[in-house]
């Protein structure tokens, strides 16, 4: 039977039963006026505040009536490991490759420290001199500072550093890395790698070189190659380090092309030395969780493998916000993009085998973030088999004023988190249940 067909035949089921909330909807939250019980079998389980899940189990009499709790210190609460359950990840539309069971727990979990790709453009033009460190002796704010506190109070593990390609090459539209460049951002990179988080190097040039596509009428795939050979000779022997092959490719005409511009680049990390570490995959239309089945990315990335054929360690990169426009400029949030992205990616990672992690997500320090943001984060824990975590836009050296600034307020030796880090991205918030515990 087609996926849609079970599809179909559960939203059928769903609907005759609207008094219950199916295995794995929505049953209470802030917010949240449905089924507040839970289809046989299941139980509501309170993810956070802001969002309560029917999981397999039997359900306890008190179930629902714990699935809209007062949400008094949210912002203060302690690590907690919610759901007690083991969870079992939705088996109903895919059985065909399941491998790994999802454990309510995120692997990675972080927040972008941008900087060194500010003066960037979505036409990938940057200049080398636009790029401000995120660093004191550079003149830029505490990033270091701000990633050993993001680790240290909030349990945070990974960070993703942009960076402009014009800065590693000093402008030129070529491979070759300038020397002096890479040895300033990776003083970022070894801020971030001696915190022990896992370090996302994230080469922040939309598939393009000053407006022209990769592959597609601007730099070779030679070129790109050699860009990551560079890059990946550099940290070959650092396990922590993970390879962003590209933020956001957009308006990229051929699909395919595009793809075989990506392979370029995971054989050219992979000949490197860099054997082990993750590697990011980027779909078309800003790596947008929502489009990348229905827009064909899917399709393209998952032929790309590594040199032994495997695909061990590539990871599908996507993105996604929360506002009404999806552009992630917004201070209000105006859906947790559950029903029309995580779900139908999670269902196609599954039925793929394969995996995919959110590097940009964030919204305003508003309420309706604080509601929507912790609702996507619950499910994509409770999706943990085919997620690895998400990380949060952004901090590093935007101005708080910044309208979905993750920048923490530093006042002698006490960091003070946004309100959104506070409520639903930090891990001890209990939005998901913690990744360094
Ligand atoms: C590398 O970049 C620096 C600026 O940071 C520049 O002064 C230097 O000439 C460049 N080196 C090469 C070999 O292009
Ligand atoms: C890109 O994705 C957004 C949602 O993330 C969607 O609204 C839009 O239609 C997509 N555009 C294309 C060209 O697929
Ligand atoms: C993806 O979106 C573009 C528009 O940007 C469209 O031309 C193309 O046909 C779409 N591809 C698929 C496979 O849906």
């Amino acid at each position: 039977m087609s996926l849609l067909a079970i599809g179909a035949l559960l939203s059928l089921g769903a609907a005759c039963v609207h008094a219950q909330a199916p295995l794995y909807g929505q049953c209470g939250g802030i917010g949240w006026s449905g089924a507040t019980t839970c289809a046989s079998g299941s139980a509501c389980v309170v993810s956070n505040p802001y969002y309560s899940q029917c999981l397999p189990g039997a359900a306890s009499p008190s179930s629902s009536s714990s699935a809209n709790p007062v949400p008094t210190s949210t912002a203060t609460k302690p690590a907690t490991s919610a759901p007690a359950t083991t969870v079992a990840p939705p088996t109903a539309t895919c059985s065909a490759s399941l491998t790994k069971r999802a454990t309510g727990k995120l692997s990675h979990v972080g927040v972008n420290i941008a900087g060194f790709d500010f003066g960037c453009n979505s036409d990938g033009s940057c200049t080398a001199s636009g790029a401000w460190p995120p660093l004191l002796k550079y003149y830029g704010h505490d990033g270091e500072g701000q990633m050993q506190h993001f680790v240290n109070d909030d349990g945070f593990n990974t960070f993703r550093l942009p960076v402009g390609w014009q800065f590693l090459t000093n402008d030129a539209m070529s491979g070759t890395i300038n020397q002096t460049n890479l040895a300033i951002y990776d003083d970022l990179v070894q801020a971030c790698l001696n915190t022990g988080a896992s370090c996302i190097v994230d080469v922040h040039n939309y598939a393009r070189f000053n407006g022209e596509i990769i592959g597609q009428g601007g730099p070779s795939n030679d070129v790109f190659a050699a860009l990551w050979s560079g890059i990946a000779t550099k940290y070959a022997s650092t396990p922590n380090v993970i390879f962003g092959v590209m933020n956001e490719p957009h308006d990229v005409p051929d699909i395919n092309m595009w793809a075989d511009s990506v392979q370029a680049a995971v054989t050219a990390i992979r000949k490197a030395g860099a054997t082990t570490q993750l590697i990011l995959l980027p779909g078309n239309n800003w790596t947008s969780a929502q489009t990348f089945v229905s827009n064909g990315s899917a399709d393209a990335l998952k032929k790309v493998v590594n040199p032994d054929g495997s695909t061990t360690g590539l990871i599908f990169d996507v993105h996604k916000y929360l506002d009404s426009d999806n552009s992630g400029t917004n201070a209000e949030c105006v859906t947790n993009n559950i029903a029309d992205a995580w779900e139908p990616l999670a269902n196609w990672l599954r039925c793929n085998g394969r995996q995919a992690f959110n590097t940009e997500t964030g919204g305003g320090n508003t309420a309706s973030c604080a509601q929507y943001l912790c609702q996507q984060i619950a499910y994509q824990a409770q999706n943990s088999d085919v997620f690895l975590g998400y990380v949060g836009w952004a901090a590093g050296n935007f101005d708080p004023s910044y309208v979905l600034s993750e920048v923490p307020t530093n006042t002698g030796s006490t960091w003070t988190d946004t309100s959104l880090v506070k409520a639903c991205l930090a891990p001890v918030s209990g939005s998901q249940s913690g990744s360094t515990s």
